[in-house]
């Protein structure tokens, strides 16, 4: 459960605009940031990484959760992506289930000026989880 507290976007978003700048998006241009907000106040970021092997581009949210676990792992409370035009973007797919392996249903996602915060569990309903590995394992 989120605790109560006061989301920094504007600061959030900043440090995704910021990190959209340290993108390698040579293929797409689409250069894209995130930044996160951990449990325990540590802020978090990635940058997309693309390769000559399309397939294996690395997005800017599997760049944070890098980030999120080699500086001390714990969960994120919320989050902003942006493309290079600074503006929020929803993550893929499979990013939404990258994320929710550290944040759960309840980590909150930037939704843009005018639009609404909106809880991962929204994005990814039902998701399969580390609950479900324990709870479905044979061993
Ligand atoms: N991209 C991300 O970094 N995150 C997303 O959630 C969507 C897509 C990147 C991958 C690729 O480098 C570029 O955006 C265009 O798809």
């Amino acid at each position: 459960m989120t605790s109560p507290r006061e989301i920094p976007w504007t600061d959030l978003r900043a440090g995704a605009r910021a990190a959209s700048e340290r993108s390698y998006a040579p293929y797409s241009r689409v250069h894209v940031g995130a930044c996160g907000l951990t449990e325990d106040g540590r802020v978090v970021a990635g940058s997309n990484i693309e390769n000559a092997s399309y397939g294996l581009t690395l997005c800017a949210e599997c760049s944070l959760v890098s980030d999120l676990v080699r500086t001390g792992g714990g969960r994120l409370v919320a989050l902003s992506v942006v493309a290079g035009d600074g503006e929020p973007l929803a993550p893929c797919g499979r990013c939404r289930q990258l994320l929710y392996e550290h944040g759960g249903r309840d980590l909150l996602v930037d939704g843009g000026e005018g639009a609404p915060t909106r809880a991962l569990g929204d994005l990814l309903p039902d998701a399969f989880g580390p609950e479900d590995v324990a709870g479905r394992s044979s061993r």
